[in-house]
């Protein structure tokens, strides 16, 4: 296969009408989003029905008996048919290798070596690029990669980059709804070559016999105590949906919500003072709300097992049939008036439940605590220092390619 190190990590940018007209729908998806929920918060076209209010978005999240996760078809290309928990229903299985994988990422390490590590190497970024940077990429992606890559265990395959290979079999499985064959040529090279990778990782560490204290590390000791949710299989699966699944998002989510900043000077000098002030908590408030102006995406997709209806009892009350896909606009619920007061408004104050940036019910975000105390500290170096401030025409604002963040440069003295 071609070399990927030094590439541009996210695949050329689609020309044409189609990818014009997509990113003109998607510009009107949440003025959308808000026309459906005060006319038709649940609308049914098809086999197709989009769920756009705060309680009926967390109604089906919780349900997943009735409403399963669409993931298996791609996960199974991706792991090579072996079983990871993010495709699986609430079953034994499920339950086995979510609490073997707590046994080997470990709440303690968010503090003990993920938060400081993140902050000190976004500082060196800082310090390094002399006032001139660019978010998405050299700032976002590289702290992500380089620290998560650490932990896990899995550094860059020989001549290749990670990141390119983490970030294209993410959007195959996430973002990729019309199957594109282009994007699926690069995935049947990539996914064997990721698990010949971390095959080739767990034997070269057995043949050691040294032992290293990250995720890959633990899971050997677990392997060999034989403690059940370890085999080669379940470990490789495990680490590859960390690695697929985990460090292709902050560089979309952690750009976007400074782009938010940068639109809301009060907002950004609120950051900025709970930065300095070495408030991560304050800060934290400021980022996930930031976020909210522009989550990860529009919604979350889900297939219904059985007939149900959703909010039943209410005037507003759906049936489902069974096999009709549901998407479950998290990001509108974000934005309901009926929950969140004031959903408009830019407000560093509100409460954990307003925020659904990380799914919600059986497959909440596996990494959801360690996003909580590592996205805010990323930026924290930049909005320390003084003078921040977009840098001079069209590179200063955030672009995207697709559902991608693409570049943000900013100044700052
Ligand atoms: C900005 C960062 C991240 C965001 C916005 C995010 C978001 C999400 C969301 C929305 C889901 C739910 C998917 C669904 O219900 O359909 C999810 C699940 C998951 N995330 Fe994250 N995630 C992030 C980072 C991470 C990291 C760093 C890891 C690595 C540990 C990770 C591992 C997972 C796993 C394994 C699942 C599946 C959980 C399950 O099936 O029980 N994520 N994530």
């Amino acid at each position: 296969m071609s070399a990927t190190a030094g590439r541009d990590v996210l695949r050329p940018p689609a020309n044409g009408f189609k990818a014009w007209l997509t990113a003109c729908l998607m510009a009107y998806v949440p003025l959308g989003f808000r026309v459906l929920r005060t006319i038709r918060p649940i609308l049914r076209f098809g086999n197709t029905i989009v769920v756009t209010r705060y309680d009926d978005v967390r109604e089906v999240f919780l349900n997943d008996a009735a409403f399963r996760v669409p993931y298996k078809d791609k996960l199974d290309i991706i792991m090579g048919g072996h079983p990871f928990f993010l495709s699986m229903d609430e079953t034994p299985e499920y339950r086995r290798d979510t609490a073997a994988m707590r046994l080997v990422v470990r709440p303690a390490d968010i503090t003990e070596r993920l938060a400081g590590e993140v902050e000190r190497r976004a500082e060196h970024i800082v310090a390094n690029a002399k006032g001139h940077l660019e978010i998405v990429d050299s700032l976002v992606r590289r702290v992500t990669f380089e620290v998560l890559g650490a932990y896990f265990g899995i550094p860059d395959p020989p001549g290749e980059d990670l990141r390119v290979w983490a970030t294209r079999l993410f959007e195959f499985q996430f973002a990729d709804p019309g199957s594109d064959p282009a994007l699926r040529r690069e995935v049947d090279t990539i996914a064997p070559a990721l698990r010949a990778h971390i095959n080739g990782l767990i034997e070269k560490r057995r043949a050691s016999g040294s032992f290293s204290d990250d995720v890959l590390g633990r899971c050997l000791a677990m392997h060999a105590q034989g403690v059940p949710g370890f085999s080669d299989d379940q470990i490789r699966s495990a680490l590859m949906g960390f690695i697929v699944g985990g460090p292709p998002q902050p560089p979309m989510v952690v750009p976007q919500a400074l782009e938010q900043l940068l639109r809301r000077p009060e907002a950004l000098a609120g950051a900025q003072r709970a930065a300095r002030a070495d408030s991560n908590e304050l800060l934290a408030c400021y980022i996930f709300e930031a976020m909210r102006f522009d989550p990860l995406a529009p919604a979350l997709p889900r297939t219904a097992t059985r007939d149900s209806t959703i909010a039943a009892g209410t005037r507003r009350a759906a049936a489902v049939p069974r096999g009709a896909t549901v998407y479950v606009a998290f990001s509108s619920a974000m934005m309901d008036q009926r929950r969140l007061p004031d959903p408009h408004l830019f407000n560093p104050r509100r409460l954990p439940h307003e925020y659904i940036h990380f799914g919600y019910g059986l497959h909440t975000c596996f990494g959801i605590h360690m996003n909580q105390a590592l996205l805010p500290l990323m930026l924290k170096p930049l909005l320390k220092r003084p003078g921040l401030r977009r840098a001079p025409g069209r590179s200063g604002y955030l672009s995207k390619r697709g559902a991608f963040a693409d570049r943000l440069h900013v100044e700052y003295e």
